[in-house]
């Protein structure tokens, strides 16, 4: 690793560490988080509920990423068949558009999306519909970059077809782009930030949004949100 990435990286450990806020939230709301640390209070956060869960994962890709020791079931939902059919792990598969799907109100304890709202155009008619899908008490997880980040800046101002070679060639993703796997074409409503998110729970009545940032240099991505919407 090089010098200046080390500099940067210890920069971003002592950042993580949570910090008080004179606004009186809890002090990690704001803390920047790696992967990992992320991935581990997402863990314990659904360990914590009551199960069984029923679980939607929405626009669910190829794998599963939390190991959880409570029961659940889980259902992935995706449009992209190629990604489902890799899926071996889901109790229910539904080929399906997030914008159109079907589900009874209040059918899920748990809805977690991570990566996928960016991708589609209408992601605050599906955060309604996650909403109104929703058990009382249920948590809604949204992991997104924001769209208001250098990071959201660039990828909406570079065409898809750049997106597919940073994958191929800096990243070396050399299948990226080819069925079942992504870049995804991106439109970043304006909802896809922290502000849009923000507003949309102020809307929708869920008083105590989450909202966390997120940091990985092991796998050189930037800085994203992850709301929790409970
Ligand atoms: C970047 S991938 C993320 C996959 C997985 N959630 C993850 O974290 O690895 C985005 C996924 O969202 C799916 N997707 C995009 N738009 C969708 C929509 N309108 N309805 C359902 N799935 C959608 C894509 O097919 C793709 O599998």
């Amino acid at each position: 690793m090089g010098e200046g990435l080390m500099r940067e990286r210890k920069l971003l450990e002592e950042r993580a560490k949570p910090t008080t806020l004179s606004s009186g939230r809890s002090p990690m709301q704001y803390a920047l988080l790696s992967w990992d640390a992320m991935s581990s209070m997402l863990r314990a956060r659904l360990d914590a509920l009551p199960g069984p869960l029923r679980i939607l994962e929405a626009g669910c890709g190829r794998l599963w990423p939390l190991k959880l020791s409570v029961p659940f079931t889980l259902t992935g939902l995706d449009l992209d068949p190629d990604a489902l059919a890799a899926r071996k792990d889901l109790d229910r598969a539904v080929l399906g558009d997030l914008r159109t799907v079907e589900f009874a109100p209040r059918s899920f304890d748990v809805i977690y999306s991570a990566f996928v709202l960016e991708h589609v155009s209408g992601a605050q008619q599906v955060l309604e519909r996650f909403v109104r899908w929703l058990a009382p008490g249920g948590m809604l997880i949204v992991k997104v970059p924001d769209r208001d980040s250098a990071y959201g800046f660039m990828t909406r101002l570079t065409p898809y077809w750049a997106h597919v070679m940073f994958h191929r060639y800096l990243l070396r993703q050399p299948l990226a782009g080819t069925p079942g796997r992504g870049p995804y074409p991106t439109y970043y409503d304006a909802v896809i930030s922290e502000r849009g998110l923000r507003e949309f729970c102020g809307r929708n009545g869920l008083t105590a949004p989450e909202v966390y940032r997120q940091c990985s240099y092991a796998t050189f991505r930037p800085v994203r949100v992850a709301a929790f919407l409970t």
